[in-house]
C-alpha cells in the first residue's frame, strides 16, 4: 500500500471547562517530515492521541488517505506516546518482537526486524535486559524501535528526541529522514526548535489549542520583521531613530540590531549608516524557528 495523507479536520477536545484543542486541522503529506511544536499545555500531545484513536475527540475527523483511522488502519501507524508504552518487567528483545507481531508481522519478519532495528540504534546487546534495568534514553530508543519495527506506513511520535544524547540524537534524525524519502508521512512534536527546523519540512505551531501558523519557516517568517545587523562604529546612539519602518531593537557596542517593517527599504538604512562614518557590517539576520514561535505565542 502507498504510503497515504495524515488529514486531521476540525478537531476538538474539551476536558470539563479546559478547552484542550479549538478547531485544529492541518494535513502531512506522503514523505513530508511535520514538525509540531507548542508550549508547554498547548494540546499538542492531545492532538497525536486523537490521531491514534486512543482518545475520542469531541468532534472533528482525522484520516488516513481518505480513510477515518480505525482498528486497521491504526495498525499501519508507528506511533510513540508521551507517556512512553513499555512493559517495564519485560525483555526489550521479546517485548519488541511481540509489538512487531501485534502489527501483523511474521515471527521470522518480527525478530528480523527487531535486529535491524535495536542494532541501528545501538541498543542490539540490550535484547536480554528488562526495560526497566536499562537508562532512560535507551529506554527511549527501545520505544523509538518499537514504532518503528511494524514498518509503519506513518509516523506519529511524541517528543521521540526527548532524554536523547547528541548520538542517538543524529540517529533519530537519519532514521526520520530515510522514512520520509520513502513517502511515509512524519509528524513529530519537540520542543527543540533548531532539530524541527533543521529536519522539518513544514511546521505546525499550537497555542492554546489553536493552531497559530502552520508552513514552511519561509513562509512563516514572511510578512515578519527584517532584521538588520549594522555595525558603524562611530555612529551616535539612536542614529536609526526616524526612519522610516525602522525600529531599534538593540544595540550592542557599535553594532545595531534593527527591525524592519516588511517592504521598507534597507538601502536608505545603509545610507544612513554611512552618513555617520565607516560601516563594518551590514547585513540581514534570518529569523530562527525559536525567534518566530516567541513571536507567535506572545502574540
Ligand atoms: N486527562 C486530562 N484531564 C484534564 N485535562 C487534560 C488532560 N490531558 C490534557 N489535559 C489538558 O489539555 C491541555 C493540552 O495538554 P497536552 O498534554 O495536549 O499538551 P502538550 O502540548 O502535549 O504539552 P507538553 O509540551 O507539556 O507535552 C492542557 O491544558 C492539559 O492540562
Ligand atoms: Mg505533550
Amino acid at each position: 500500500m502507498a504510503a497515504p495523507t495524515l488529514t486531521l479536520e476540525h478537531l476538538a477536545k474539551r476536558y470539563g471547562d479546559v478547552v484542550a484543542l479549538e478547531d485544529v486541522s492541518f494535513a502531512v503529506e506522503p514523505g513530508e517530515i511535520f514538525g509540531f511544536v507548542g508550549s508547554n499545555g498547548a494540546g499538542k500531545t492531545t492532538t497525536m492521541r486523537i490521531v491514534l484513536g486512543v482518545l475520542a475527540a469531541d468532534s472533528g475527523e482525522v484520516r488516513l488517505g481518505g480513510r477515518p483511522v480505525d482498528l486497521d488502519v491504526r495498525r499501519t501507524i508507528g506511533y510513540m506516546p508521551e507517556e512512553r508504552g513499555l512493559y517495564p518487567k519485560m525483555k526489550v528483545g521479546s517485548q519488541l518482537r511481540y509489538l512487531a507481531q501485534l502489527h501483523g508481522l511474521s515471527p521470522t519478519d518480527a525478530r528480523a526486524a527487531v535486529e535491524r532495528w535495536t542494532d541501528r540504534l545501538g541498543i542490539a546487546d540490550r535484547l536480554g535486559d528488562e526495560v526497566d534495568a536499562l537508562s532512560l534514553g535507551n529506554q527511549q530508543r527501545v520505544q523509538l524501535a518499537a514504532a518503528l519495527v511494524h514498518d509503519p506506513l506513518v509516523l506519529v511520535l511524541d517528543e521521540p528526541f526527548s532524554g536523547l544524547d547528541p548520538v542517538a540524537v543524529d540517529v533519530m534524525s537519519e532514521v526520520l529522514v530515510e522514512k520520509a524519502a520513502t513517502g511515509v508521512p512524519v509528524v513529530f512534536s519537540s520542543h527543540q526548535l533548531d532539530l524541527v527546523q533543521r529536519l522539518c519540512h513544514r511546521v505546525g505551531i499550537i497555542a492554546g489549542g489553536r493552531m497559530s501558523a502552520v508552513g514552511t519557516v519561509d513562509q512563516l517568517r514572511a510578512g515578519g520583521p527584517v532584521r538588520l545587523v549594522v555595525d558603524a562604529p562611530l555612529a551616535p546612539p539612536g542614529w536609526a531613530e526616524g526612519l522610516p519602518g525602522v525600529r531599534t531593537v538593540a544595540t550592542d557596542g557599535s553594532r545595531t540590531l534593527l527591525d524592519l517593517d516588511p517592504d521598507t527599504d534597507d538601502q536608505q538604512v545603509l545610507t544612513a549608516a554611512l552618513r555617520t562614518g565607516p560601516v563594518h557590517e551590514f547585513s540581514r539576520q534570518t529569523t530562527s524557528l525559536t525567534d518566530l514561535f516567541r513571536e507567535v505565542v506572545s502574540a
